[in-house]
């Protein structure tokens, strides 16, 4: 048989983006067909090793994983966006004295090492100039600097190679979210949006206004915090605290309160009880974080939290939120865009699939540029 030559001169654009968490995988592949965005499909792979499961064996897993994924669904995709982040990555909004690109490019290692916090020489890092300013009469620009930790970029590219595909970019899920929020929400609207990605090992937090991120920060306390903090309280182990979590959830309005006391529901008032213990400590980081927008000059107060990540499924978690922030909270449908194309793609599994869509957008926009 003839191949199909067409085929393989121009391969399909397809974009896998591979969000590669603690807990599970996520894939979501697009393909451009005729100028119109198509979902071409997506996945969601949890991941439960052994306790002494070795990182290289972890790795290879996760690539098997991706690679049995792509043939199962017959994804001959060629490129990749993955992501790092947590303690692999730093993103710094700083002014530096104004430089010619030439000049900065040659000194950025000198002038952004007060900033990081890593050996320099461990870090790639990559700067974006948001903009000229003038700061006590001295022209200054305002810089993103962003450092990755090389061996955190390595193990990506290593696990995205194994699954047979090009590793052609290694983003922050923080900039993958902010990407997909910008394509749901394009232009400015006179506001500001806190995004919140809750995972299980992390929150990764973002302040965006008007088009333009002003923080970026990783929180500790995601998933296996409410797990830990539940298990002490119901005296079960992590597991069984989970599997609570993920049926009880809060307890928000009165009649739910009341509910569970009027049926001797002990494990719900626990878990709720766990759970918004653990929700106020977010809030207290969440909230030195949006001071320090504030203090920044910020025109705009936050208006929106945009939220994402399998925690976002915990039950009433969207209304717990909103009381506590006192604003609208949405949780993410990153496939909004599609409008019927998603709409077999199960409510629990869509906020999970943020980060895997911002950054499979992210190769979309790359290609059109
Ligand atoms: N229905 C549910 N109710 C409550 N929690 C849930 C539910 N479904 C998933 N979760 C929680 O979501 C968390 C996993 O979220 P997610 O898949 O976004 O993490 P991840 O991206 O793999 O992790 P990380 O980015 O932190 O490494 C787990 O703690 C899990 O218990
Ligand atoms: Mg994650």
């Amino acid at each position: 048989m003839i191949p199909n030559l067409a085929k393989l001169m121009f391969p399909a654009k397809d974009i896998v983006g591979v969000d590669i968490g603690s807990y599970s995988i996520k894939i979501v592949c697009f393909v451009q067909e005729k100028k119109q965005l198509k979902l071409k499909d997506w996945g969601c792979i949890p991941l439960a090793f052994k306790a002494d499961t070795a990182p290289e064996e972890k790795k290879a897993i996760i690539a098997q994983e991706i690679k049995n994924y792509l043939k199962k669904k017959g994804i001959q995709a060629r490129y990749a966006a993955a992501s790092v982040s947590g303690n692999a990555v730093i993103v710094r909004y700083v002014k530096l004295p104004k430089l010619s690109p030439k000049e900065l490019a040659l000194t950025i290692n000198v002038e952004a090492e007060p900033f990081i916090p890593f050996d320099i020489k461990d870090v790639s890092l990559t700067y974006h100039i948001l903009g000229d300013i003038t700061e006590d009469g001295q022209p200054k620009m305002e810089t993103v600097l962003v450092a990755a930790k090389n061996e955190a970029v390595n193990d990506k590219i290593e696990i995205i190679s194994g699954a047979g595909l090009d590793p052609l970019i290694i983003d922050v899920d923080s900039f993958a979210l902010e990407t997909l929020y910008e394509k749901l929400f394009p232009g400015p609207d006179g506001s500001a949006a806190l995004l919140l990605n809750i995972g299980y090992k992390v929150t990764n937090l973002s302040i965006v206004a008007q088009g333009v991120t002003r923080v970026v920060r990783d929180i500790f306390i995601a998933g296996a915090t409410f797990d830990k903090a539940i298990a002490k309280i119901l005296k079960v182990d992590a597991a069984s605290a989970e599997a609570a979590k993920k049926k009880k959830g809060l307890l928000v309005s009165d009649e739910d309160k009341e509910a569970a006391i009027g049926d001797f529901d002990k494990e719900a008032i626990s878990v709720s009880k766990a759970a918004a213990g653990v929700l106020k400590d977010l809030y207290t980081e969440v909230s030195r974080s949006i001071d320090f927008y504030l203090s920044q000059g910020a025109e705009h107060s936050i208006s929106k939290i945009y939220l994402s990540g399998g925690m976002s499924n915990l039950g009433n978690i969207a209304k717990f939120m909103a009381a506590e922030f006192r604003v609208p909270v949405e949780v993410a449908n990153p496939f909004a865009f599609l409008g019927e194309q998603a709409r077999n793609v199960p409510a629990d599994v869509l906020p999970t699939l943020a980060v895997a869509s911002g950054l499979a957008l992210r190769r979309l926009k790359d290609w059109e540029e």
